[in-house]
């Protein structure tokens, strides 16, 4: 895992409130999602002009299985249809795409997509777009400590778990809720927590450009004592 030290902030976003967002105007769950992919864009774009280096985006964890099978449908039709009509949009844009997550329970054809969506972006460089599809970070540290040897050190861990993504310096969730949801949960040992009550297909670039001004005035200290103060 890289240092945090570097100048682009590394932000995660958990996209909640799909669903309550159509209800509120009397349209369906399917709907809602497809607001919140629409939602997407303009968030990409305005975080690669503004210091975001990585931007992990989380579309759907390993626990939205137990969802009804027609909405689980629509989120892999959605992720299929997003990386057909995007991706050009993202290469043009600079931002590399990667998906992470599980690939053995969604359909070859959507692992085949992603595969090619990856490849065709893979030399982009201005902002690293990651979808977590199918994501459970419980099961990726799993997976990395089975991969591990005893005398693993923290940065072979760190590799084997990411791939050498950075840790997380930010993690914003919209919807109300306060909590992880299986999200990075070692990638965030430092990450600073913002949510916010917007729902997601209601979060603007503005609302990302407040979320970054308040990470930059928070103080962060990994740890270590307060930086004392020089007296007047
Ligand atoms: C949570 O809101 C949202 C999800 C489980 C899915 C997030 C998905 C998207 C933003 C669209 C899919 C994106 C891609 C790229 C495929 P919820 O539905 O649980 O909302 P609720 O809490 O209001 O019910």
């Amino acid at each position: 895992m890289q240092s945090t030290l570097d100048s682009k902030i590394h932000a995660g976003i958990i996209m909640d409130g799909n669903g309550r967002w159509a209800t509120r105007l009397g349209l369906s769950r399917s709907q809602g999602h497809r607001a919140g992919v629409r939602a997407i864009r303009p968030i990409v774009e305005a975080a690669k002009d503004m210091g975001v280096g990585t931007l992990t985006l989380y579309a759907f964890s390993g626990d939205n299985w137990k969802r009804p099978p027609a909405e689980v449908a629509v989120l892999m039709t959605l992720l299929k249809s997003y990386l057909a009509e995007e991706i050009e949009t993202l290469v043009a844009m600079g931002v590399r795409l990667s998906v992470i997550g599980r690939r053995d329970r969604i359909s070859p054809a959507l692992a085949r997509r992603i595969e090619e969506a990856q490849a065709r972006s893979a030399s982009a460089g201005a902002l690293h777009l990651r979808i977590a599809f199918d994501y459970s970070s419980r099961d990726a540290i799993l997976d990395a400590a089975r991969r591990s040897r005893s005398d693993t050190t923290r940065e072979e861990f760190a590799r084997l778990l990411t791939g050498g993504a950075p840790e997380l310096d930010l993690v914003i969730r919209t919807g109300g809720e306060q909590r992880l949801s299986d999200f990075l949960l070692y990638e965030c040992a430092y990450a600073e927590l913002l949510f916010t009550a917007r729902l997601w297909p209601d979060f603007q670039p503005g609302h990302l450009r407040e979320a970054l001004a308040e990470f930059r005035s928070r103080q962060r200290r990994f740890g270590a004592a307060p930086a004392e103060r020089v007296a007047a």
